[in-house]
């Protein structure tokens, strides 16, 4: 059998592995901000990576972290209002947080 096929039967292998052992605490890409803008919001993937971040790195120190899929855009802005002064965020942060929890409003 030729190499260079073995090699790409592996890799193609290998990505579907990766995109089906999906993270419940998905990582932004350029899909994610394909769908970003076409539902209207103006962001970036470092705004979105920055919210992941941010929201990793903030929200799980009194429980563990929700994931974004558990509550709707609505629910999240609810649920981070009540937060933000808990996780003592800036308003720009909670709207970092959100943009990647609601992920734009988009599928997960
Ligand atoms: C200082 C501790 C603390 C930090 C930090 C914190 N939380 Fe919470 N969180 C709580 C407590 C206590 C509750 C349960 C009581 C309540 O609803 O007020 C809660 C509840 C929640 C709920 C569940 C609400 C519901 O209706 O089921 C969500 C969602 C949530 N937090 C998200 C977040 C996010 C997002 C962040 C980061 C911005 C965060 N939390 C940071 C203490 C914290």
């Amino acid at each position: 059998m030729n190499c260079k096929f073995v090699l790409f039967c592996l890799t193609t292998l290998s990505f579907f592995t990766l995109a089906s052992c999906k993270t419940p605490y998905y990582v932004p890409t350029e899909q994610t901000l394909a769908q970003c803008s076409e539902n209207g919001y103006k962001t970036s993937l470092e705004e979105l990576t920055k919210g992941r971040d941010l929201y990793m790195g903030k929200c799980g120190k009194c429980h563990s972290l929700y994931k974004p899929k558990q509550f709707s855009g609505e629910q999240w802005k609810i649920n981070l209002s009540k937060m933000q002064p808990k996780a003592k965020i800036t308003d720009d942060e909670k709207w970092l947080i959100f943009a990647y929890v609601n992920n734009c409003g988009a599928q997960k």
